[in-house]
């Protein structure tokens, strides 16, 4: 299945705190339990500072993220999402984990959670120390050649590209997620990129784009970590993309609990037992201290 947008939930009515304290009280029973199997979006980085696409401080007004068609269908394209990738990449790279990483970390070493899938692309749970982690679309400081297929680390090319483009310089006006940031169009077009060093051949950073398909392998091993839990925990994600929503469908299916915390709605609230309504950097230390003492 491509990774693809779908229509966005409908807005929640605002949480009142006595709502918000209840569903926090049945959220840590659920996580007390174990089998947590964990699965987050955008909205876990954003007290990191990377923004996300469709929260308050949502970037989906912005640029539109780049599609795989476009970046391996447009020689243009690509250049201009390299200059723009090449500054963001910077803000993602300085990004360190917060209060809520630190606490999914300590949930799995108590062996409460027992699996973390992340939509996120920013490596903040490994940061935090949290392992193992599947990285459902990839990762941005790796980088991936279409070629030849290999991998290499983001550093190397980020040299590469800076002594390629010495002297180019462009004025950012906004970040974006994903590591990309918006710039005027005229000084994109004296970038340079750079080919893969074994091969000559295209390079990409080694997520998965929008209109491309995860690795079936990973969506399996997902599969797997799913239907043996005894829990699904949705930490900030509006669940629009398909490919972190399906995990909300097949836990439903096993008659599996799911619980969500987000502020906002998102497009798996009609399948939740709980739904938190709050900043996950204050919801999370509570949980953790609660759950593991
Ligand atoms: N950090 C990253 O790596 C990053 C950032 C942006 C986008 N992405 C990519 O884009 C896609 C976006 O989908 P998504 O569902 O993950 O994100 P999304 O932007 O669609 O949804 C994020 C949700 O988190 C909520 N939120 C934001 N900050 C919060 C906070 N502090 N506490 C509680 N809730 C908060 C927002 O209100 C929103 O509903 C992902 O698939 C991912 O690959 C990645
Ligand atoms: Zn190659």
């Amino acid at each position: 299945m491509a990774r693809a947008t779908a229509t966005a939930a409908p807005p929640r009515p605002a949480a009142d705190p006595a709502a918000t304290a209840a569903a926090c009280a049945a959220l840590a029973e659920l996580v007390a339990a174990g089998g947590v199997v964990v699965l987050s979006g955008a909205g876990l980085s954003t007290e990191s500072g990377i923004p996300d696409y469709r929260g308050p401080t949502g970037a989906s007004r912005r640029a539109a993220p780049m599609t795989y068609q476009a970046f391996t269908g447009d020689p243009l394209a690509r250049r201009r999402y390299w200059a723009r990738s090449h500054l963001g990449w910077r803000l993602v790279a300085r990004a360190r984990p917060n209060a809520g990483h630190h606490a999914v970390a300590r949930l799995r070493e108590r062996g409460l959670v027992t699996g973390i899938v992340t939509q996120n692309v920013d490596g903040l749970h490994q940061a935090a120390g949290a392992r193992p982690v599947v990285d459902l679309h990839g990762r941005l400081d790796r980088v991936l050649c279409l070629d030849c297929g290999r991998r290499s680390p983001r550093e190397e090319l980020d040299h590469r590209l800076s002594e390629a483009n010495a002297g180019w310089q462009a004025e950012v006006t906004a970040v974006n997620p994903d590591g990309d940031v918006d710039l005027p169009d005229a000084p994109l077009d004296g970038f340079r990129t750079v080919d893969c060093t074994a091969c000559g051949g295209v390079l990409k950073p080694d997520v998965v784009f929008f209109g491309e398909n995860v690795p079936a392998e990973r969506v399996r091993h997902c599969h797997g970590l799913v239907e043996r839990a005894r829990s699904l925990l949705v930490l900030g994600s509006s669940l629009t993309v398909m490919s972190g929503h399906r995990f909300v469908l097949l836990a439903a299916k096993h008659g599996i609990p799911v619980a969500i915390v987000n502020q906002g709605a998102t497009r798996g609230d009609p399948y939740a037992a709980v739904v938190v309504d709050a900043p996950l950097g204050r919801v999370l230390p509570a949980l953790a201290a609660r759950a593991v003492g």
